[in-house]
């Protein structure tokens, strides 16, 4: 899409835009809609980014670090169940070393016969450590690029620039993991063309999967006093998103069911195809906390797989336990 028709969609009613996505979500998906097992595997971060409840400098945080033990029971308990992606994510913790991740990919892809897919979401690292996380057997790498506005992003990144984020997805691609990616809305800073600018930055990058996030100010961190934007601009940008990549797989982010009950029934009706039950161990939910309210932290992953079922069902869709591969790879492997 031009950003001349990106501006003119943004400009359309929501009842009008959300059909429009859902409808090519439906040409490009068909009804399914895949499963994730969500791992939050450490809160430990060297980062200090503004917005997150987890961010360096935030002391009131209860810090942990999941064993290679324990993540990879979670994963064993997952696979049974009937998981074929999971999706390992933390705080750019110094302790996760490149060696250990590659070393966890190893061994999840032994445990399950290589039939899992494995995404992980670290942060920012070298081209040498994506592809060695390739190399050992992970499939993909999630990093949203958060805002596709510089100056704001520096700023709300601490210093780190959109630039480097940038590089660091293209090195993403460039180490054979299928790329993820994605941005906030409602950051304080941003306007309605902050907007236009993340959806053609997200074409560009092309990614393969993309998730957007309601911003949900957190109270231990500098942007406690921000103005909760609502829930429609997220459902907004999730259409917009759909509309400018059809094929990639967008989740109906966790943040929008936090911030309003049926969030995650809007996104999957504005054009997302893919939903996330946490399956961390209960006991360590509540310890990552990026923004406040976030749901199901007393209930297991596992119990939130009937729920979303539902949820999944009340709008007309169903649940795929398939990997759910980016479809240019799919595409491919009919061609060979
Ligand atoms: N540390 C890695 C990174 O930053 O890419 C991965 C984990 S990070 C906690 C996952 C995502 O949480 C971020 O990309 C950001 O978009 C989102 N996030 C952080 N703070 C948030 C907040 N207050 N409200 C909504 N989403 C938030
Ligand atoms: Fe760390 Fe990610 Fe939070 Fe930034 S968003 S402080 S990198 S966990
Ligand atoms: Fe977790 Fe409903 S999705 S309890």
């Amino acid at each position: 899409m031009t950003e001349q028709e990106v501006r003119a969609l943004a400009q359309l009613p929501l009842e009008d835009l959300t059909p429009r996505a859902h409808a090519v979500s439906l040409e490009y998906h068909g009804t399914s809609v895949f499963l994730r097992g969500l791992i939050e595997a450490t809160n430990h971060c060297a980062q200090n980014c503004l917005y997150c409840g987890i961010r360096r400098n935030n002391a009131k945080v209860r810090r942990y670090r999941l064993s290679r033990e324990e993540i990879l029971a979670i994963v064993e308990r997952g696979f049974a169940f009937g998981f074929r992606t999971f999706v390992i994510q933390g705080g750019e913790d110094p302790c996760y070393t490149t060696e250990f991740l590659a070393s966890l990919c190893e061994e999840i892809k032994n445990r399950t016969a290589g039939k899992a897919a494995i995404t992980l979401s670290f942060g920012t690292k070298s081209l040498a450590a994506y592809r060695d996380l390739a190399r050992a057997g992970a499939d993909r790498y999630l990093m949203r690029f958060e805002t596709a506005d510089p100056v704001l992003h520096e700023k709300l990144r601490d210093g780190n620039s959109l630039a480097s984020r940038i590089k660091a997805l293209d090195c993403i691609r460039e180490s054979g993991l299928q790329v993820g990616s994605g941005f906030m809305v409602g950051l304080p800073g941003e306007t309605e063309e902050t907007l236009i600018q993340n959806i053609m930055l997200a074409g560009r990058i092309n990614m393969d999967m993309g998730g957007v996030g309601p911003f949900i100010p957190h109270p231990d961190t500098p942007l406690r006093c921000a103005v909760q934007k609502p829930i429609e601009l997220a459902i907004r940008a999730t259409a917009l998103l759909r509309l400018m990549l059809p094929h990639c797989h967008i989740p109906a982010t966790t943040a929008a069911g936090s911030l309003d009950p049926l969030g995650r029934e809007k996104m999957l009706a504005a054009g997302a195809n893919v939903l996330m039950p946490n399956i961390t161990t209960v006991e360590h939910k509540k310890d990552y906390q990026l923004y406040p309210g976030k749901i199901c932290i007393d209930e297991s992953g596992f119990q939130c797989v009937s729920c979303q079922a539902m949820r999944i069902a009340s709008v007309g869709l169903s649940i795929s336990w398939d990997r759910g591969d980016a479809l240019r790879l799919k595409e491919r492997s009919h061609v060979w």
